[in-house]
């Protein structure tokens, strides 16, 4: 029988989940998974928190919390949330905590080194004489020189979505201490992305069935592919392995072992269960369907960067079959932001408004082709209409008409009853639908809709 292993993308361990977050990767995750489940299929579902990252450091750095404290603590508070919003996974982990991930992320390091995919160079980095460290990522900041986007961060401008050179920033800045930092020379590993392309990916890449939204995403990220620095100069992170010369003060690049992340933990959950083995029946079955659940955000690392390190191993990994990325969700027009405050705190708001509801209306509302937007006022007429109205009232119904006629128990179906009752649905009643081929095909808008549909049916039929 196929498998089907799902990942959710993990959580930057540095605040809070919001309704944007949970819309886009961990609910449809959820209902995929309960989905597939019901109708018999075999699924693991893995999560966690990315601890690792500059993003991390100068947040625990302006908490003044030590990087490990910072990142349990908003692991934890995920843990809560997923709780909270009836979210459930076979294993939530966290990067700087499983105990398979160091060692995971270094051999896939060493495999890629050593079937020529990694190339080491030196290079020019800006550094910060006042703070004496290089300026990785998001410890720099400048103008973009693509958009002009005067606050672009070192790794990406937040405005354009350029993948950033800090070098050519015209006017950087040390997000530390404001200074100008100068050029240094130190060597980096790069993942050589233009020949995993060239051999194998791009074609790959070209003749996989996207859904359409990531299709359209991903038809510019083969022209330009850049080699991929997999390295930085800090000292939070998986470090190099032990054979790399010049490995002091440098760790693994983030969203390298990220995603290595969803494997390391798929290993420690069989460690766990005491059948450490039988991770690679999921990763390298041939029988295994891999699908990513991501933000829109998260796509060229599902849909290139990674698959090229899975395949860049020549280990056996299956590569993703779906990734089933969704659009942002947005909150009175603009996204979902905790920092902004533009967000709700989805443990008090699901305790307010009954946890089915919020889910039930996230979904008929879900960001699956285009960017969507949140609505406390819509999530309201939802329950009153779809949930009480449809739903609820064919239950009260069913329950009474069984406590009336049948002494509370459900009777049994005689064949001849369903052949009838299936007669007088489909020639009195209306049109089903069966809600599980929708999510199948991740369209959670139509299997909300369809589930509806369905009970208003049933309606017509009790009536
Ligand atoms: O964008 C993000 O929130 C990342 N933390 C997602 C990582 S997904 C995976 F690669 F781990
Ligand atoms: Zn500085």
């Amino acid at each position: 029988m196929t498998r089907t292993l799902v990942t959710s993308a993990l959580l930057y361990a540095n605040g809070p989940l919001h309704f944007g977050h949970i819309a886009g990767a961990y609910l449809p995750a959820d209902v995929y998974v309960r989905t597939l489940r019901m109708c018999g299929d075999d699924v693991l579902a893995v999560c966690g928190s990315d601890d690792h990252g500059v993003a991390i450091t100068i947040a625990a750095e302006k908490a003044g919390e030590e990087y490990s404290a910072y990142v349990a603590k908003w692991n934890a508070h995920m843990r809560r949330t997923f709780d909270a919003m009836n979210i459930r996974y076979d294993v939530v982990s966290g990067t700087s905590t499983c105990a398979e991930h160091a060692e995971g992320s270094q051999e896939f390091f060493t495999l890629l080194r050593n079937n020529g995919y990694l190339v080491d160079r030196e290079t020019q980095q800006l550094y910060c004489v006042h703070d004496q460290m290089f300026l990785a990522d998001r410890y720099v900041e400048g103008t973009c020189y693509v958009c002009r986007h005067e606050y672009a961060r070192g790794d990406e401008c937040p405005n354009c979505g350029t993948w950033i050179d800090p070098l050519k920033f015209v006017d950087p800045r040390c997000k530390i201490c404001g200074n100008t930092p100068e050029q240094r020379t130190t060597r980096h590993w790069y993942l050589d992305l233009p020949k995993l392309r060239d051999e194998f990916i791009g074609d790959w890449i070209r003749g996989h069935p996207w859904k359409s939204n990531v299709a359209k995403f991903i038809e510019n990220l083969l022209e330009d592919v850049p080699e991929r620095a997999i390295t930085r100069d800090m000292s939070w992170g998986i470090p190099l392995p032990g054979d790399v010369t010049d490995r002091d003060g440098k760790v693994l690049y983030v969203w390298f072992d990220a995603p290595i992340g969803y494997v390391s933990f798929t290993k420690e959950l069989m460690r766990e269960r005491g059948t450490p083995d039988a991770w690679k029946d999921w990763w390298k079955g041939e029988d295994t369907r891999l699908v990513h659940f991501i933000g829109k955000d998260n796509i060229p690392f599902h849909c290139l960067v990674f698959p090229s390190m899975l395949y860049g191993t020549k280990d056996g990994y299956v590569l993703p079959a779906e990734v089933p990325a969704n659009e942002f969700y947005n909150l009175k027009g603009g996204k979902f932001s905790t920092t902004g405050g533009n967000a709700f705190d989805v443990i008090e708001f699901v305790d307010r408004y009954d946890v089915d509801t919020t889910r039930f209306y996230i979904c008929s509302t879900m960001p699956e082709t285009s960017d969507s937007e949140f609505s406390l006022e819509q999530l309201v007429q939802t329950a009153n209409t779809s949930l009480a109205g449809t739903i609820g009232n064919l239950a009260t119904r069913v329950l009474k008409f069984i406590a009336k006629n049948f002494d509370g128990v459900v009777p049994e179906l005689h064949e001849e009853h369903r052949e009838e009752m299936d007669r007088v649905i489909l020639t009195e009643c209306g049109d089903v639908e069966d809600p599980a081929e929708h999510i199948r095909a991740f369209r959670f808008r139509r299997g909300a809709e369809a589930i509806v549909q369905n009970a208003s049916v049933a309606n017509v039929f009790v009536d």
